[in-house]
């Protein structure tokens, strides 16, 4: 197959950041993304409705400067003095899409993330019953605790719990990375699903450290071993609702990146559909695309899905060196790689 036209995707997992990057962080997604779920983890974080209300209005600013425009769904971070009052309003609020759990300290900025997730199982209960979606970073955050297996960890001291105590609970275990979470996936109810980024499907930890440390390729939850990976691709191509795309894009500048002490992210916006796209060809499941990144996470969050549509050919084009963000620069996955599939109508 040369073209492939699918439904216009949405992007169910994104960092835009704030500030001066937020038009450069925008600039990709506008390209071809329908709506785009934004991340909280802002420096000062958005923790209740007034200040989504005053980011959606910086992202939609900084938008004008495109020729088209994707729309935002945010998101709240949750802390642990996030009160029912704070749950409601943005159950009721037409621009909020779900809530963010951190662990504190799981990731970037992450500090003001919740430190006890049983005291919060009172606001569990409140968004069980607004039917407010819970969107989590599944990782316990203990630092004698081997990295590679903090996702399994959290599934089974946390999340087994949360699921249990609330049945009812709209759950997106994001950025997923382990067989198990694929497993607590299936095993889950339908209000159970979960979000898998370009970079945990292609890329596992050898990839890290080939030739050398790869800063670019360091994320959170950690790349895991190619077992992982296989059953995350299995899982993204299976044609199961319960596994969306979620890019997870998360723009750092190069010296964040490339420092003593480096932060995690990989950004991918430039091509994430791009990416799917080259995952899904070699395993012969381009008929499963459609489902994965356009009509899967619409359904798992009660929208409509996109009318319109966009079209991949197979052609090879080279991902730039690196993309300007802000005063500064950042590079973006696949960095001078070349890519065998192009989005073409935008
Ligand atoms: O790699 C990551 N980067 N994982 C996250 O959970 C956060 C993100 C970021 O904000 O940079
Ligand atoms: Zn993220």
């Amino acid at each position: 197959m040369e073209n492939l036209t699918i439904r216009r995707p949405d992007d169910w997992h994104v960092h835009l950041r704030e500030g001066t990057v937020l038009k450069d962080a925008c600039r990709d997604l506008s390209r071809y993304i329908g709506r785009a779920v934004v991340m909280p983890n802002l420096s000062k974080p958005v923790t209740n409705l007034t200040l989504a209300k005053e980011y959606y209005n910086d992202i939609k600013a900084a938008m004008e400067l495109f020729p088209r425009q994707f729309t935002p769904l945010m998101t709240l971070y949750l802390t642990d003095k996030t009160s029912s009052q704070e749950i409601i309003e943005a159950a009721r609020s037409e621009i909020i899409c779900g809530i963010k759990l951190y662990p504190s300290g799981a990731t970037t900025n992450s500090q003001s993330g919740v430190v006890d997730i049983s005291a919060l199982f009172p606001i569990f209960e409140v968004m069980q019953r607004e039917k407010l979606n819970l969107m989590i970073h599944g990782e316990v955050t203990d630092s004698e605790i081997d990295p590679f297996d903090k996702e399994k960890l959290f599934i089974d001291r946390h999340l087994a719990a949360i699921t249990k105590e609330f049945p009812d609970l709209k759950i997106t275990l994001e950025h997923i990375t382990t067989k198990d979470a694929v497993q607590f996936i299936l095993d889950a109810g339908d209000n159970i699903a979960s979000t898998i980024t370009p970079h945990h499907l292609i890329y596992n930890r050898s990839d890290l450290f080939r030739g050398g440390i790869r800063p670019h390729l360091y994320c959170l939850p950690i790349l895991k071993r190619s077992t992982h990976q296989t059953a995350l691709i299995e899982a993204a191509i299976s044609g199961n609702p319960k596994f969306f795309l979620g890019s997870d894009s998360a723009p750092h500048d190069i010296h964040s990146k490339e420092s003593a002490c480096g932060c995690a992210g990989i950004y991918s916006a430039h091509a994430s559909l791009e990416f799917y796209t080259h995952v899904f060809d070699q395993m012969n499941a381009l008929d499963k695309l459609e489902g994965f990144a356009s009509e899967f996470g619409a359904r798992f969050y009660g929208l409509q899905k996109n009318s319109d549509s966009v079209t991949l050919i197979r052609e090879e084009w080279e991902i730039a060196e690196k993309l300007p963000l802000g005063a500064d620069w950042l590079i973006p996955m696949m960095s001078k790689e070349i890519v065998e599939w192009k989005v073409i109508n935008k």
